[in-house]
């Protein structure tokens, strides 16, 4: 074991596991990534190849994941150095760091504009059904390069402080309590949005394929938010399988957050697309799309203000479960490999995350020109760590558990030594792993990124 390592305490309960992978992979994927590329990539088609990514690449990089950090019971560069001294699988490890920090950079700001708005429905002036009122409230905000960068700042002041202070274990348990309540509160405005007048539209959009406006440019997104939803191909969720106990069923513990994540995500569609559709928003509307809809929503439901608020305050929640995942990683990369205290390596990713991350907030008004590769920094951000990074780092995941790790060892990971009657399932998952998953991920990032 690694000189600055503590050992691993391992989660309380199966249900501890649960919850804590979900803490991470539950957040603004959900509510804000999902509902917005599905609006601008055409609807329901773009939906199922969602779906069959997450089946077929993210939820076998999660188990993945999970069974070489309960092994290795380290942090994923630990992980890579331990399983296979002496070769170069580390870097995997390394390029999640980048992947982590430059997440952060931008969902920093996405979380500010979240935070922004938890101001914004207390004080009211949002609550419209009218596209033209709701549109302005949001291009106010993040066309305002001092606003955009305060409150970017106050996310970053917020997550680095739970962290500086220790009390990030209190607030993750926190977060996870407060989850089924956002789930909840879904399932309420889902009910509002589909008996709208008119909403139906918006279910035939979100569930009704039409294959013929599909490009590989879509099939690439669709599984770019494949990874980024379960917050996999960066070594995180090896680090939380760090934390498993060794009766915990790995398998199926993946498959259920898979489930309630997929799950969050298409409640938050059913909430925002009838509305879209029923008050004549654009669904292509893109990053803005649930700021201007949500406001709509809640305008046309009894009690709708108060609704509201407490919607934008569990989105923030549950984007803290995230960005505390997210935020962890450098940190211990600084901590342990670096040899910084904790709270220098806080201080020092709070520094760095403040200057990158402020070309990101910046995006939609003073380095609204400033782009690479024609993209701003927050689109490229994006763009290249979940259609890049995150699909690479899982392609490695899954060659390294196919071909160097091998089945004998991932059938005792995964049968937890013989003790679970699931070996047909892990026969399954390793013949994913090995041949499907890689396969997959690499024709649609070279089709994806014109590389064919
Ligand atoms: N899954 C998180 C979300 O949907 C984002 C995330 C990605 C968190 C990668 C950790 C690692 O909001």
């Amino acid at each position: 074991m690694e000189n600055n390592v503590k050992p691993r305490a391992g989660f309380g309960t199966a249900i501890g596991v649960l919850a804590a992978t979900l803490g991470s992979a539950i957040g603004l994927g959900n509510i804000w990534k999902f509902p917005s590329l599905t609006g601008t990539n055409g609807g329901a088609a773009f939906v199922l190849v969602y779906i069959l990514a997450t089946l077929l690449i993210g939820l076998p990089v999660m188990i993945s994941e999970h069974a070489l950090g309960r092994k290795a019971k380290a942090d994923a560069i630990t992980t890579f150095r331990k399983l296979a001294p002496g070769s170069a699988w580390w870097l995997v490890g390394v390029a999640g760091v980048l992947a982590a920090f430059l997440i952060m950079a931008f969902y920093t700001e996405v979380a500010g504009w979240v935070f922004a708005y938890i101001v914004k429905a207390i004080g009211g002036g949002i609550l419209s059904t009218d596209p033209e009122v709701t549109s302005a409230a949001f291009a106010n905000l993040i066309t305002d390069p001092t606003q955009s960068l305060i409150w970017q700042w106050v996310v970053l002041v917020w997550v680095a402080g739970i962290i500086l202070f220790g009390v990030s274990k209190g607030i993750e348990r926190m977060t996870k309590r407060l989850l089924p309540l956002l789930f909840l509160l879904l399932v309420v405005v889902g009910i509002r949005s589909i008996t709208l007048p008119g909403g139906g539209e918006g279910l035939t959009f979100l569930f009704k394929p039409d294959f013929s406006q599909l490009t590989w440019q879509s099939v690439l997104i669709a599984m770019g938010l494949a990874f980024f939803k379960l917050s996999v191909g960066m070594g995180t969720m090896i680090t939380y399988g760090s934390y498993f106990r060794e009766d915990q069923n790995i398998p199926a513990t993946a498959a259920r957050v898979m489930l309630a994540d997929v799950a969050v995500s298409l409640l938050a569609g059913i909430a925002i697309f009838p509305a879209v559709f029923a008050y004549g928003f654009e669904p292509t509307a893109g990053p803005s799309l649930l700021f201007i809809t949500i406001p709509a929503v809640f305008s046309s439901m009894p009690g709708g203000s108060i609704f509201m608020v407490l919607f934008f305050i569990l989105a923030a929640i549950a984007a803290t479960g995230a960005m505390l995942s997210l935020f962890e990683v450098p940190v211990a990369f600084l901590n342990e490999r670096c040899k910084m205290s904790r709270k220098t390596a806080t201080l020092v990713t709070f520094a760095l995350l403040a200057l990158v991350g402020s070309t990101a907030a910046l995006s939609n008004s003073s380095m609204a020109n400033f782009k690479l590769l024609g993209k701003t920094m927050f689109d490229l951000f994006d763009y290249a760590t979940s259609n890049v990074l995150l699909p690479v780092g899982g392609l490695f995941i899954c060659l390294f558990v196919g071909w160097r790790w091998g089945y004998p060892q991932v059938k005792a990971e995964l049968t937890n030594g013989g003790k679970l009657n699931n070996e047909r399932i892990v026969r399954a998952f390793f013949g994913i792993a090995k041949i499907v998953t890689p396969v997959l991920v690499l024709v649609v990032l070279l089709n994806g990124l014109g590389l064919f």
